[in-house]
Protein backbone atom coordinates (compact mmCIF):
# COMPACT_ATOMS: atom_id res chain seq x y z
CA UNK A 1 0.00 0.00 0.00
CA UNK A 2 2.05 3.39 -0.96
CA UNK A 3 1.14 6.42 1.45
CA UNK A 4 -1.51 8.04 -0.17
CA UNK A 5 -3.82 4.95 -0.69
CA UNK A 6 -3.07 4.34 2.95
CA UNK A 7 -4.43 7.79 4.26
CA UNK A 8 -7.51 7.59 1.73
CA UNK A 9 -8.40 3.50 2.72
CA UNK A 10 -7.83 4.09 6.77
CA UNK A 11 -11.87 4.19 7.68
CA UNK A 12 -13.03 4.72 11.38
CA UNK A 13 -14.09 0.73 12.26
CA UNK A 14 -16.17 0.75 15.23
CA UNK A 15 -17.09 -3.35 15.03
CA UNK A 16 -14.49 -5.88 15.42
CA UNK A 17 -14.35 -9.49 15.14
CA UNK A 18 -12.75 -10.71 18.81
CA UNK A 19 -9.46 -11.92 16.88
CA UNK A 20 -6.31 -11.03 19.62
CA UNK A 21 -4.05 -8.45 18.29
CA UNK A 22 -0.55 -9.58 18.38
CA UNK A 23 1.57 -6.88 21.11
CA UNK A 24 4.46 -6.46 18.62
CA UNK A 25 2.12 -5.20 16.12
CA UNK A 26 1.16 -2.62 18.76
CA UNK A 27 4.63 -2.06 19.00
CA UNK A 28 5.27 -1.51 15.51
CA UNK A 29 2.84 1.17 14.77
CA UNK A 30 3.83 3.03 18.13
CA UNK A 31 7.38 2.97 16.81
CA UNK A 32 6.04 3.83 13.31
CA UNK A 33 4.57 6.51 14.85
CA UNK A 34 7.56 7.94 17.13
CA UNK A 35 8.44 9.36 13.49
CA UNK A 36 6.02 11.77 13.67
CA UNK A 37 7.08 15.78 13.91
CA UNK A 38 6.72 17.19 17.03
CA UNK A 39 7.29 21.04 18.38
CA UNK A 40 11.51 21.27 18.49
CA UNK A 41 11.29 17.45 18.46
CA UNK A 42 9.89 17.44 22.05
CA UNK A 43 8.22 13.81 21.19
CA UNK A 44 5.64 15.00 24.48
CA UNK A 45 2.85 11.20 22.86
CA UNK A 46 3.08 8.13 25.42
CA UNK A 47 0.73 5.72 24.50
CA UNK A 48 -0.76 2.95 26.93
CA UNK A 49 -1.77 -0.39 25.69
CA UNK A 50 -4.58 -1.81 27.42
CA UNK A 51 -5.14 -5.48 26.41
CA UNK A 52 -6.15 -6.76 29.73
CA UNK A 53 -10.02 -7.47 29.61
CA UNK A 54 -10.63 -6.15 33.11
CA UNK A 55 -9.17 -2.86 32.56
CA UNK A 56 -10.41 -2.24 28.94
CA UNK A 57 -14.11 -3.28 30.60
CA UNK A 58 -13.80 -0.86 33.44
CA UNK A 59 -13.33 2.02 31.35
CA UNK A 60 -15.78 0.85 28.78
CA UNK A 61 -18.16 1.12 31.91
CA UNK A 62 -17.12 3.72 34.16
CA UNK A 63 -15.36 6.56 31.51
CA UNK A 64 -17.55 5.77 28.15
CA UNK A 65 -20.59 4.53 29.60
CA UNK A 66 -23.14 7.65 28.64
CA UNK A 67 -22.08 7.30 24.78
CA UNK A 68 -21.71 4.38 22.08
CA UNK A 69 -18.06 4.46 22.71
CA UNK A 70 -18.13 2.10 25.74
CA UNK A 71 -19.86 -0.82 23.62
CA UNK A 72 -16.75 -0.12 21.27
CA UNK A 73 -14.34 -0.68 23.68
CA UNK A 74 -15.87 -4.00 25.02
CA UNK A 75 -15.74 -5.32 21.83
CA UNK A 76 -11.74 -4.65 21.00
CA UNK A 77 -9.69 -6.93 21.60
CA UNK A 78 -6.90 -3.66 22.55
CA UNK A 79 -7.42 -0.09 23.39
CA UNK A 80 -4.69 2.52 23.09
CA UNK A 81 -4.37 5.88 25.36
CA UNK A 82 -2.78 8.36 24.26
CA UNK A 83 -1.28 10.85 26.86
CA UNK A 84 1.16 13.71 26.43
CA UNK A 85 3.88 14.97 28.67
CA UNK A 86 2.05 18.71 29.67
CA UNK A 87 4.36 21.60 29.42
CA UNK A 88 6.86 21.54 26.51
CA UNK A 89 4.89 21.28 23.36
CA UNK A 90 4.57 24.93 22.63
CA UNK A 91 6.83 26.22 25.53
CA UNK A 92 9.91 28.00 26.23
CA UNK A 93 12.87 26.64 28.25
CA UNK A 94 11.70 29.32 31.38
CA UNK A 95 8.08 27.67 31.31
CA UNK A 96 6.15 30.54 28.67
CA UNK A 97 4.92 29.79 26.19
CA UNK A 98 6.18 30.07 22.71
CA UNK A 99 3.24 31.50 21.14
CA UNK A 100 0.10 32.94 21.30
CA UNK A 101 -1.26 29.07 20.42
CA UNK A 102 -0.23 28.79 24.06
CA UNK A 103 -0.24 24.97 24.98
CA UNK A 104 -2.25 23.71 22.11
CA UNK A 105 0.78 22.54 20.14
CA UNK A 106 0.60 19.64 22.46
CA UNK A 107 -2.65 18.27 21.46
CA UNK A 108 -1.25 19.11 17.74
CA UNK A 109 1.54 16.95 17.78
CA UNK A 110 -0.26 14.35 19.69
CA UNK A 111 -3.19 14.43 17.20
CA UNK A 112 -0.15 13.63 14.57
CA UNK A 113 1.12 11.02 16.28
CA UNK A 114 -1.99 9.30 16.62
CA UNK A 115 -2.87 9.85 13.12
CA UNK A 116 0.76 8.37 12.44
CA UNK A 117 -0.18 5.42 14.52
CA UNK A 118 -3.45 4.62 12.74
CA UNK A 119 -1.77 4.70 9.12
CA UNK A 120 0.58 2.25 10.46
CA UNK A 121 -1.75 0.07 12.11
CA UNK A 122 -3.58 0.50 9.21
CA UNK A 123 -1.33 -0.98 6.89
CA UNK A 124 -0.18 -3.41 9.34
CA UNK A 125 -4.04 -4.73 8.59
CA UNK A 126 -5.39 -3.64 11.57
CA UNK A 127 -8.44 -1.44 11.97
CA UNK A 128 -8.83 1.53 14.77
CA UNK A 129 -11.01 4.22 15.92
CA UNK A 130 -10.04 7.67 17.73
CA UNK A 131 -12.56 8.44 20.21
CA UNK A 132 -12.43 11.80 22.09
CA UNK A 133 -15.32 11.16 24.11
CA UNK A 134 -14.93 9.93 27.76
CA UNK A 135 -14.73 11.01 31.39
CA UNK A 136 -10.90 12.36 31.73
CA UNK A 137 -11.02 12.52 35.46
CA UNK A 138 -11.81 8.84 35.94
CA UNK A 139 -9.88 7.49 33.18
CA UNK A 140 -6.76 9.31 34.73
CA UNK A 141 -7.28 8.21 38.28
CA UNK A 142 -8.06 4.19 36.77
CA UNK A 143 -4.88 4.27 34.77
CA UNK A 144 -2.99 6.18 37.49
CA UNK A 145 -2.06 8.81 34.80
CA UNK A 146 0.56 10.75 36.62
CA UNK A 147 0.00 14.88 36.74
CA UNK A 148 2.86 15.93 34.46
CA UNK A 149 0.82 14.01 31.76
CA UNK A 150 -2.90 14.24 30.19
CA UNK A 151 -4.96 12.43 28.14
CA UNK A 152 -5.62 13.05 24.62
CA UNK A 153 -7.48 10.46 22.98
CA UNK A 154 -8.43 6.91 23.18
CA UNK A 155 -7.71 4.37 19.96
CA UNK A 156 -9.69 1.00 19.53
CA UNK A 157 -7.65 -1.36 17.64
CA UNK A 158 -8.43 -4.52 16.30
CA UNK A 159 -9.17 -6.32 13.87
CA UNK A 160 -12.91 -6.23 11.75
CA UNK A 161 -14.90 -8.47 8.95
CA UNK A 162 -16.25 -5.61 7.40
CA UNK A 163 -15.30 -4.53 4.38
CA UNK A 164 -15.70 -1.99 1.40
CA UNK A 165 -16.54 0.46 4.93
CA UNK A 166 -17.20 3.83 2.75
CA UNK A 167 -15.45 7.02 3.77
CA UNK A 168 -17.99 10.05 5.20
CA UNK A 169 -18.65 12.69 2.60
CA UNK A 170 -15.31 14.79 2.51
CA UNK A 171 -15.82 18.31 1.67
CA UNK A 172 -14.64 19.11 -2.42
CA UNK A 173 -11.27 20.93 -3.41
CA UNK A 174 -13.19 24.39 -3.33
CA UNK A 175 -14.48 23.85 0.03
CA UNK A 176 -10.86 23.47 1.07
CA UNK A 177 -8.08 25.57 -0.66
CA UNK A 178 -7.97 29.27 -1.08
CA UNK A 179 -5.00 30.57 -3.33
CA UNK A 180 -3.81 33.74 -2.70
C1 LIG B 1 -10.35 13.82 17.53
C2 LIG B 1 -11.35 12.80 17.10
C3 LIG B 1 -12.30 12.37 18.01
C4 LIG B 1 -13.22 11.39 17.63
N1 LIG B 1 -14.10 10.91 18.57
C5 LIG B 1 -14.94 9.90 18.23
C6 LIG B 1 -15.74 9.31 19.23
O1 LIG B 1 -15.71 9.66 20.41
N2 LIG B 1 -16.57 8.29 18.84
C7 LIG B 1 -16.62 7.84 17.53
O2 LIG B 1 -17.38 6.92 17.26
N3 LIG B 1 -15.86 8.40 16.57
C8 LIG B 1 -15.00 9.39 16.89
N4 LIG B 1 -14.16 9.93 15.94
C9 LIG B 1 -14.18 9.38 14.56
C10 LIG B 1 -14.80 10.33 13.55
O3 LIG B 1 -16.19 10.31 13.69
C11 LIG B 1 -14.35 9.90 12.12
O4 LIG B 1 -12.96 10.08 12.01
C12 LIG B 1 -15.06 10.71 11.04
O5 LIG B 1 -16.43 10.48 11.02
C13 LIG B 1 -14.50 10.40 9.65
O6 LIG B 1 -14.58 9.01 9.36
P1 LIG B 1 -13.27 8.21 8.92
O7 LIG B 1 -12.31 8.26 10.08
O8 LIG B 1 -13.71 6.80 8.60
O9 LIG B 1 -12.68 8.89 7.72
C14 LIG B 1 -13.22 10.88 16.29
C15 LIG B 1 -12.25 11.33 15.39
C16 LIG B 1 -11.31 12.26 15.79
C17 LIG B 1 -10.23 12.67 14.82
Amino acid sequence: MNTLECIKTRRSIREYNGKPVDRKLIEQAIETASYAPSWKNTQVTRYIVIDDEAVKNRIADECCSSNHNGGIIKQAPVLVVTTMIKARSGYERDGSFSTPKGSGWQMFDCGIATQSFCLAAHELGLSTLIMGIYDTDKITEILQIPETQEVAALISVGYTDLTGVEAPKRKTLEDLIKYV
